[in-house]
């Protein structure tokens, strides 16, 4: 299987800017960023970060009111400040032997960077690489890292596999199977976190009024450290609301 893998990358492999690079500080940006967002849409975003702090450096030096400002529209803003205090564990103490120490980082993200930028043999387990694994049976080593996402993500869909077009079809028990869908979050989940994402956007924007926003969304945000209230004023953490919007 492993083979027939990475003969079917080689040809079919996505070329992706953090696949070109073994910097770590890189890597961990891609990587956070591709949590819970599509490559598509990471594309773009990465490449303006890093334009924008290329290092660990210039990102500890960034206040959170810009790092959160920066991920607009990539969704799920906490990892934004995890990877911003990351960062200044970083620049104060250098990396830590376990990656999980930082901030906002699991066993998915610490394997990631240790094996794309250290080269150490693991594989890290998405869930792209996860459903490949349990599809075929296969253990696959740390080489086939990418190719097996690049699997997952293309080919061996969750709901409905590409099985034709499959380079482990002839070995896989589990060719030609359909599956349920998933429903990852609850309707109310999704509806909240729409809610909060459009209320973080109006205080990115300009100081506002509590009263003019939306209380339970307030709440959550000022709970996450996503933004700061005081005297009736919502701000974005570190920011002064002298000037408030309408
Ligand atoms: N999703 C998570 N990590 C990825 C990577 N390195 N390449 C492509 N998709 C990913």
């Amino acid at each position: 299987m492993r083979e027939s893998l990475l003969a079917w990358f080689e040809t079919n492999g996505r070329d992706l800017p953090w696949r070109r690079t073994r910097d770590p500080y890189a890597i961990l940006v891609s990587e956070v960023m591709l949590q819970q967002t599509q490559v598509e849409r990471v594309l773009p975003r990465y490449l303006a970060w890093l334009e924008r702090w290329p290092t660990v450096e210039t990102l500890a030096e960034a206040t959170a009111a810009e790092v959160i400002r920066e991920w607009q529209g990539l969704g799920y803003y906490r990892r934004a400040l995890s990877l911003h205090r990351a960062a200044a564990q970083i620049a104060a103490d250098g990396w830590p032997d376990d990656l999980t120490d930082l901030p906002g980082v699991g066993r998915y993200t610490a394997d990631a960077v240790a094996c794309f930028s250290l080269g150490r043999n693991v594989l890290p387990v998405d869930t792209n690489a996860s459903r490949v694994r349990e599809r075929t049976g296969e253990a696959f080593d740390a080489g086939c890292a990418q190719a097996l996402m690049d699997l997952g993500a293309t080919v061996c869909l969750a709901r409905i596999p590409r099985c034709g077009a499959c380079p482990l079809a002839e070995m896989c028990p589990s060719r030609g199977r359909r599956y349920e869908p998933l429903r990852k979050q609850s309707r109310f989940e999704g509806s909240f976190r729409q809610r909060r994402a459009a209320t973080l956007r109006l205080v990115a924007a300009s100081a506002r009024r509590t009263a003019d926003l939306d209380p339970a969304a307030v709440a959550a945000l000022e709970r996450e450290g996503l933004v700061t209230v005081s005297a009736g004023r919502v701000t974005l953490p570190g920011e002064s609301s002298v000037q408030l919007g309408t």
